[in-house]
């Protein structure tokens, strides 16, 4: 199974992604993770993408789309998770052809419904594990010991340089003008189910698996 979630900023693509890999053994491919990765690692493509993505613009179709191609060879024939991309026509029909060319169809396109004002507040208390990377929230989702991970047991934790408020803003803006018109590409093809991402995390869960298990 292949999925896409598609959401703003801060919808909780990310938060349902490690739900599903835990408990389906799917895969995650967060194309923001991997571009975090690269700039980490002082790599060609992390180098260009630092400055683009700490504005909150996109970084260049043809090197998310290259990155994504060769996460895919490395997965097997384990189900994809599609998080934050495609996040413009021209990757939608790129992932076409990537998946295509892998003998892979896409099944479900969720949608992660939320009110735009509620995910400036989930961003910036957004924090992660510095070492495991399990995602947290000042408010909604702490460590259940504070200052502990409750994944690995790791103590440090870091915040990510682009969740801050102004460029929320921006990354909202691009979201609308160039994510949120590549919907009614896979409405045509009856492939979107919509789903409350204002409930609880868990609630989200349930309502998406329900759709992966046709019972949406
Ligand atoms: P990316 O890393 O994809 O960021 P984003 O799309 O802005 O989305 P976020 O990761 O901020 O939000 P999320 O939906 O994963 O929310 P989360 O689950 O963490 O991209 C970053 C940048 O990289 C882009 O701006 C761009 O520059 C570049 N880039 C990436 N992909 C690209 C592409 N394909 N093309 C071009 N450029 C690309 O949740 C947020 C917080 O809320 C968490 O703290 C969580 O605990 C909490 N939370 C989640 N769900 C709930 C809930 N139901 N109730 C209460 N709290 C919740
Ligand atoms: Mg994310
Ligand atoms: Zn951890």
């Amino acid at each position: 199974m292949n999925i896409i979630l598609l959401g703003p900023p801060g919808a909780g693509k990310g938060t349902q992604a490690e739900r599903l890999v835990a408990d389906r053994g799917m895969v995650q491919l967060s194309t923001g993770d991997m571009l975090r990765a690269a700039v980490k690692a002082g790599t060609p493509v992390g180098l260009k993408a630092k400055a683009v993505m700490d504005a909150g613009e996109l970084v260049s179709d043809e090197i998310v789309s290259a990155l994504i191609g060769e996460k895919l060879d490395a997965i097997g024939d384990k189900g994809a998770i599609f998080d934050g991309y495609p996040r413009t026509a021209a990757q939608a029909a790129s992932l076409d052809a990537l998946l295509a060319a892998r003998g892979r169809k896409l099944d479900h396109v969720i949608e992660l419904a939320v009110d735009e004002d509620a995910l400036v507040e989930r961003i910036t208390g957004r924090f992660t594990c510095a070492n495991c990377g399990a995602g947290y929230h000042d408010k909604f989702k702490l460590p259940r010991v504070p200052g502990t991970c409750d994944v690995c047991g790791h103590h440090e934790f870091k915040r990510r340089p682009d969740d801050n408020e102004q460029t929320v803003r921006t990354r909202m803006a691009e979201y609308r003008a160039k994510t949120a018109p590549i919907l009614p590409i896979y409405e045509a093809r009856g492939l979107v189910s919509r789903v409350d991402g204002m409930a609880d995390i868990a609630e989200v869960t349930r309502a998406i698996e329900a759709i992966l298990d046709g019972k949406g």
